[in-house]
Order: structure tokens, then C-alpha cells, then sequence
């Protein structure tokens, strides 16, 4: 029997109750128990009702939850031939048998006005399990924290356990989880990167120094991993305000200012890409694009993905679009990997290109929907692409609704595509294990198609200009080009568009070569995943496929550049930090190897065999790429640095 409607009306016999009328369902008998309790008034809202779990009783699959009010226990009942919903506020109705049992059910009790705020924040949004993230931002940005009274009247709206609520909300840094009797922070939050770029433009002592000359009590001070700006190292974020090449006295005048909101850069909007030709392209697909041609073009083309992992971007499209339908297309924008900024670099500027190259994307996958997974510490592109998409669809260029735009919570493992797919579910970022593949069983178990932000925009471009604008450029042997985001002891740091066969010596040239006073010394190649190479391998091309033999990877292209001035030894540390704090905590070679290893790395001189050892176990049996790729900077500092270790 499908759901049955009824709607609540006010009888005339009996006081403060209101008489249920319930087309179609027969409520026989109910528990006698509650034959006889008393009536109270309950809502006032139609009420969708179907047998549960027998047919002789009802559950109300609106407001199922409303089967277990704090202040007692409510039951459809009846009487006078007609059928009531009742609140059995006797004592002791949740044990049967003799006693006074419990009055209320187990656990946090529901807060009416708890419930109402968050009625009112949620509106008339569905109740989607996959929201949960996106509710609880709103909690969040509402009230600055999540209270516990919150929580539970989430779990109540959304149908969900409380424990099911609460472990989602703890995984993810950017939420603040205040239980009953704790303090809720502070109205303002800075979060200072400590990681590896910022870490030594003096990321330490500006955080000393904001938390001696600041009260506590109206500002709490806090560390955090890469903002994505390395290239205007030391960063920090001032409410959702980040402070470039940042110290005290900048601080100060944005607290005095209340300069606390994104800075939303100019760039080219709808109007302007089109009148530049934007979106021609995909109307010509849409129209009669073949796909195979499309596939063969960004293949002859070189395109691999971009993300880090370099896999063919033809043949991922190829996969998804053999597996049966119906599929997605979820887009990777988390660029958490320390180092990397190259998405945000794009998306500040040109945004469309990346959206145009995204509904080609689901074009050739014939995706359903696209998501979009944008990281949190991007606020200026999340506005961007919130009014993007809003013209987008004004435009008629795409449905609404067609583009979910996602934001991610502040957990750097999201950017790993199946714990990405996970957290759009509205899940914690835990890596699925593998296989199945996200091509063949993704997002809510379809096939979806999973690209990072610039590959996306590269097949824009190619298809728009020609694959000879990536296979056109060749150097040392290399075709291609890549988005280098470099920082440290730079002249120029920033995102420098350079032959995908450059070495490191051609990048810091692009750069302006090294900052006066300091002296070549090592370079992180592809973020701390990568660890760190001396500066005598600056001769080799910072291409796929390259590095392996060196025991690193190029990844997303983040290069950090150290000079003499620098450790490699603390390098490495700053990177298993990372990892320590980032490590979803989901398998213990990564969980305690990560902990291990910074414990390890922290004596004077390092337990190199140990360390090898725990290496091993790590890299051999983590499940995803995090735990995999750990060890890389220990090895690498031992191998190319023994003087310091
Ligand atoms: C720990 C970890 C973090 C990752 N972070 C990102 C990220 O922030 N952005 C991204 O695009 N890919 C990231 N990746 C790679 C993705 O898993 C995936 O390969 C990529 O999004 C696929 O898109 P592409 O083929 O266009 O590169 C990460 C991988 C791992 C193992
Ligand atoms: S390797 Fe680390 S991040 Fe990856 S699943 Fe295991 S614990 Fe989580
Ligand atoms: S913004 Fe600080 S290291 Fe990237």
C-alpha cells in the first residue's frame, strides 16, 4: 500500500485534540497501552501516513520523527469512531511491565525552539540526505557553531540518528561542535596555514603574535592547511576574509574595518565570454557533437587528468560513458593538496571556461546532474559560481537545478575522488576501497565521471582552439603544458604556464629566479604527497611519468621552492603534520603511521630503519592514495638529505 494522506482537523468533542481523518486506512487496533491517553494537540500539517509496521499501525512519513516528541510518546489512536493522534504523557511509557520506566525516550531531547530555528534555516528545502553538509553550513554560518540542541533537531527534521549527525559534523574541520555546558567560540575565527609555504614565510610567529595581541574572547586564533595562496605566503583567513602576505597590523585594521566577507575578484562573466565566442562551442556539440571524434581529439591531444594522478582524460570518459546510465558528473574542486592554487587561479578569472568545459563533459557522459565539490577555503569562487550558475540557467543554457553547486567543509582528504563522492552524499570523506571504480558505481551508486577544475578547462580549450595547443608545445622530450603553482624563495611565485618538459632550473627562471640572499636548495615537486628532490635533480622535466623513477611524482603541479636558509629535515616534518591532522583516520597504517612518523621525525636524529619500516607498512597498507603517498617525504629526505636526519 502506497503513503495515504490525511490531514488533521480540530474535533468538537474533545478538548485540545485534533482528530486525524485518514483516507483509505483502517487503524483496527493499536497498542493498548495507549488506549487510553490523553489527547494534545500535535501539528497542524497535513500528514502523509502508511501502515508500519503492520497494517493495524500507521507512521507518519512527513514527520515520521514526530513519533518520538521529548515530552512523551505519540501514537495514533482512537476513539468516538474516529482516529486521534495522541501524546502519552503518562510517566514511565517507555518500559513495559511493572515500574515507572523512563519518561522520555533515550538520548538528547528535542528543543522546540532548536527545532524551529532550524525549520526556518532549512525553508522549504527537501530533507535529502545528501544535504546534510550543506545544512549544516547553514547552522554553522547562522549560529557560528553547532550547538548540541541544533544537532538533535537536525537529526529530528532530516529522519537521521543523532550519531549519524554527529559523526559528520566532528569530521569536518570547519564545523564547531559545542555539547551542552561547553562555550561556543568566538564571534571571529582566524585560521593561520601553517603549511609548508607559509610555514616559512613566518607563519609561526604571526600566529604568536596575533594570539598575544588579541582577546581571546572575541577572536580565537587557529592553525590551518594550505588556503590555496601560497604564491602570498604568510596567508591567514579573517572570518571568510583572507589576508595575503599577512601580519599583525593588516589583522588589526580588517577587525577595525569589519573586513571579515570574501573579496570577490573581478573577471569575466557570462556577457563577456560570450561575446568572446564562449558557450558556441557547446551549443555545436549539443546540436550534433559525436562523441568519438570529441574523445579522439582530447586524446590526440595529450589531455590527462590534472587533478594528480594523470590518467587520460578520453579514455575516463570513455569508461563512464560504456557503463549504464543513469550517470554523473561530479567535478573535483577540492585543490587541498598543500601548494596547489591553480584552480582557484582559473576559477578567479574564468570561470566559464571551466563551466563550459564541464557541460561538455556531461554532454559526452550524458550526465544526469552535475556537481560541483568546491573546497570552503574558497569563498570568492564559491560566490563566483554561484551567480555563474544562476546565469547560466537564466540564460537557458542550462536547467535549473542541473548544476549542484557543493561546499566542501574543510577536510583536505575530500579532494580523493571516492571520499569526494562520499561527502556530496553528505557523508564524512572516508575513500571507498577499490574496485568498484567511481566510473562504474560513483555518486548514489551511478557511473560518474570524475574531473578536476583545470582539466575541464582544458577541454574547453582544446576543443574550442585545437589539441595542437597542447600537442603543439614540445620540450625535452615532453609534450604539453602545465599549470605550475610555484612558492617559497621566489622572485615571481604563482600559477606560471610553462612546458610540460620545463625542469625546475626553467621554472624558477619563469619565476625571476630566487629571492636575493637565497640559495637553491631543494623543491617540493608535486605538493608534500611528493616529498622533497635536492637541487641537484633541477634538470629533470616536471612530467608525468618522470618522476617515478626518482621515488616522487609531479601530482597537481605544486612547487615549493627552498632555499638554503630552509630545513629539509623540518620540510619533511611540516608535511607528515599535514598528514597527521588530514588522515581520515579510516585504516590504522595510515592513522597510527602518520602519528608514528612525526613522533619519530621529532627526535634529534631519526630512526632511520624504524622509519623505513614504518614507510612500508604505510605505503603498503593504506587504502587510498593518502596513506599511500605519506611516506614519500620521509624517504626522500633520508635519501637526499642524510646530514640532516
Ligand atoms: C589524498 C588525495 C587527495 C587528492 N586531492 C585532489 C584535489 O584536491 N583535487 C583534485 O582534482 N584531485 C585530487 N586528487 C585526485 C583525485 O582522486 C582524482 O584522481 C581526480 O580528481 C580526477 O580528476 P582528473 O582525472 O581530471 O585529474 C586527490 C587524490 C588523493 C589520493
Ligand atoms: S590511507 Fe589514510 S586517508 Fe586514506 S583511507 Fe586510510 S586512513 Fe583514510
Ligand atoms: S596558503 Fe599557506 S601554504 Fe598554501
Amino acid at each position: 500500500m502506497g503513503p495515504l494522506t490525511g490531514s488533521v482537523v480540530k474535533p468538537p468533542a474533545l478538548n485540545q485534540s485534533y482528530a486525524l481523518k485518514v483516507k483509505n486506512l483502517q487503524l483496527a487496533s493499536h497498542s493498548r497501552r495507549f488506549a487510553n491517553a490523553p489527547h494534545r494537540p500535535l501539528c497542524e500539517t497535513p500528514l502523509q501516513l502508511q501502515p508500519w509496521p503492520n497494517e493495524s499501525e500507521a507512521i507518519c512519513v512527513v514527520f515520521g520523527l514526530h513519533l518520538l516528541r521529548p515530552s512523551g510518546y505519540v501514537w495514533l489512536t482512537r476513539g468516538n469512531g474516529k482516529h486521534y493522534m495522541a501524546l502519552d504523557e503518562r510517566k514511565g511509557v517507555w518500559k513495559s511491565g511493572k515500574g515507572k520506566g523512563r519518561h522520555t525516550p533515550k538520548g538528547r531531547q528535542l528543543d522546540d525552539q532548536a527545532w524551529n530555528e532550524v525549520r526556518a534555516l532549512l525553508g522549504d528545502r527537501p530533507r535529502s540526505r545528501d544535504l546534510l553538509i550543506e545544512f549544516l553550513h547553514l547552522i554553522q554560518d547562522a549560529h557560528g557553531h553547532l550547538s548540541a540542541a541544533h544537532l538533535r533537531a537536525l537529526a529530528e527534521e532530516m529522519r537521521l540518528s543523532m550519531a549519524e549527525i554527529y559523526e559528520v559534523a566532528t569530521f569536518y574541520a570547519h564545523f564547531d561542535v559545542v555539547k551542552e555546558g561547553e562555550t561556543p567560540p568566538p564571534a571571529l575565527t582566524i585560521r593561520v596555514c601553517d603549511s609548508l609555504a607559509c610555514e616559512i614565510a613566518g607563519a609561526q610567529q604571526l600566529k604568536s603574535a596575533l594570539e598575544d595581541g588579541l582577546d581571546p574572547s572575541d577572536v580565537r586564533v587557529l592553525r590551518a592547511p594550505c588556503m590555496g595562496r601560497c604564491d602570498t605566503a604568510p596567508v591567514l583567513e579573517l572570518g571568510h576574509n583572507h589576508i595575503d602576505h599577512a601580519t599583525p597590523e593588516k589583522v588589526q585594521a580588517a577587525i577595525a574595518a569589519d573586513d571579515t566577507h570574501a573579496h570577490v575578484p573581478g573577471y569575466e562573466d557570462l556577457a563577456a565570454y560570450q561575446a568572446a565566442g564562449g558557450y558556441a562551442k557547446l551549443a555545436e556539440i549539443r546540436q550534433g557533437g559525436d562523441f568519438e571524434t570529441i574523445q579522439q581529439t582530447l586524446l590526440d591531444a595529450g589531455l590527462r587528468g590534472l587533478g594528480g594522478a594523470g590518467f587520460p582524460s578520453g579514455r575516463k570518459w570513455g569508461f563512464v560513458r560504456a557503463a549504464p546510465g543513469p550517470r554523473y558528473l561530479a567535478v573535483n574542486g577540492d585543490e587541498g593538496e598543500p601548494g596547489t592554487f591553480k584552480d582557484r587561479y582559473y576559477l578567479e578569472r574564468t570561470p566559464h571556461l571551466f563551466l563550459e568545459g564541464m557541460l561538455i563533459g556531461a554532454w559526452a557522459v550524458e550526465a544526469e546532474k552535475c556537481f560541483i565539490y568546491m573546497r570552503d577555503e574558497y569563498p570568492a569562487v564559491l560566490k563566483i559560481l554561484t551567480d555563474e550558475i544562476a546565469s547560466l540557467e537564466e540564460a537557458g543554457i542550462v536547467a535549473p537545478g542541473y548544476i549542484d553547486l557543493r561546499r566542501g567543509a574543510g577536510a583536505y582528504i575530500c579532494g580523493e575522488e571516492s571520499a569526494m563522492i562520499e561527502s556530496i552524499e553528505g557523508k564524512r570523506g572516508l575513500p571507498r576501497h577499490r574496485p568498484p571504480f567511481v566510473a562504474n558505481v560513483g555518486l548514489f551508486g551511478r557511473p560518474t565521471l570524475v574531473n578536476n577544475v583545470e582539466t575541464l578547462l582544458w577541454v574547453a580549450r582544446i576543443l574550442r582552439e585545437g589539441g595542437e595547443i597542447l600537442s603543439g608545445v614540445e620540450k625535452n622530450g615532453r609534450k604539453g603544458l602545465r599549470s605550475f603553482s610555484v612558492s617559497g624563495r621566489v622572485k615571481n611565485p604563482g600559477v606560471h604556464l610553462l612546458p610540460a618538459g620545463s625542469t625546475m632550473q626553467d621554472i624558477i627562471e619563469a619565476c625571476g629566479g630566487m629571492v636575493d640572499g637565497h640559495t637553491f636548495k631543494a623543491y617540493q615537486p608535486g605538493g608534500p604527497s611528493a616529498g622533497l628532490l635536492p637541487a641537484s635533480m633541477a634538470d629533470i622535466p616536471m612530467d608525468f611519468d618522470v618522476l617515478q623513477e626518482h621515488g616522487t611524482f609531479i601530482g597537481s603541479a605544486a612547487i615549493v621552492v627552498l632555499s638554503e636558509a630552509d630545513s629539509a629535515r623540518d620540510a619533511a616534518l611540516n608535511m607528515l603534520r599535514f598528514f597527521e591532522d588530514e588522515s581520515c583516520g579510516q585504516c590504522t597504517p595510515c592513522r597510527v603511521g602518520c602519528e608514528k612518523a612525526v613522533k619519530l621525525m621529532q627526535a634529534d636524529r631519526w630512526d632511520q630503519p624504524l622509519l623505513e619500516e614504518l614507510c612500508t607498512a604505510m605505503a603498503d597498507a593504506s587504502i587510498c592514495g593518502l596513506g599511500q603517498a605519506a611516506p614519500n617525504p620521509i624517504r626522500l629526505t633520508m635519501k637526499h638529505f642524510p646530514d640532516e636526519v
